[in-house]
């Protein structure tokens, strides 16, 4: 167990898994110190308030350009001095500043089996694609969109009969589940990084992390 269990959560919307992770804190040893939103009227800032949690809105249509939007949550998230910066949600690209000044400290929660469908609307993708499993992917942020190291995934199966709504529900509930105890595996020290290679108690994983099944998570 390291000294320092601080997270902070960056979220841009509904709040689902900020909710989760606030939820299940009790249980884990991470803390979360604050929820920085880059949208004001985001629901889950009403929903971190309610939890009692330190609550930051930091609209980006104030700033001029990216750079200027991600030093000025730099210096928001930094006065917190996290072991670890959380993105649940966070639907904004980040700059190449942000991300290497929290490398190896920024993890985030990604719907789909990395490295399958990067980017937005992967439940339509999947769908499309005819892929028979579809799920999430918990991984370390690097400069390149949705292609860090994977610490976790958990999948399940696409049915004939799934739809991109049914899909979702399915994958947020297992996030919901996956995503607060991979941040307290990483928080608590069991998390530990060699070059692209991560382990796990001094195990190393594969490129798909810890391989969980929705079958799994309901046992
Ligand atoms: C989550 O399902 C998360 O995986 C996804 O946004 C959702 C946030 O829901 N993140 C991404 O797509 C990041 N590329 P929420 O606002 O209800 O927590």
């Amino acid at each position: 167990m390291t000294d320092n269990n601080r997270i902070v959560v960056l979220f841009s919307g509904n709040g689902s898994t900020l909710q989760s992770i606030l939820d299940q804190q009790s249980k884990y040893q991470y803390q979360t110190a604050a929820a920085i939103s880059n949208r004001p009227a985001a629901f889950g800032l009403q929903r971190a308030e309610k939890a009692g949690v330190k609550t930051i809105a930091l609209d980006h249509k104030q700033f001029q350009d990216r750079n200027s939007f991600d030093k000025a949550l730099i210096e928001q998230i930094n006065q917190f001095e996290p072991a670890l910066v959380v993105l649940a949600g966070y639907m904004r690209i980040l700059s190449s500043e942000f991300v290497e000044h929290y490398q190896g400290r920024l993890v985030n929660v990604h719907p789909s089996l990395l490295p399958k469908h990067k980017g937005l609307n992967t439940y339509q993708s999947a769908l499309d694609a005819g892929d028979s499993e579809h799920g999430t992917s918990v991984h370390f942020v690097t400069e390149e969109l949705d292609s860090g190291a994977v610490i976790l995934q958990a999948s399940t199966p696409i049915n004939r009969t799934d739809t991109t709504d049914s899909l979702e529900e399915r994958i947020k509930r297992m996030e919901q589940k996956v995503y607060p105890e991979a941040i307290d595996w990483i928080v608590s020290g069991r998390i530990t990084q060699n070059g692209q290679t991560i382990l796990l108690d001094h195990q190393p994983l594969d490129s798909h992390g810890v391989r969980i099944t929705e079958q799994q998570l309901e046992d």
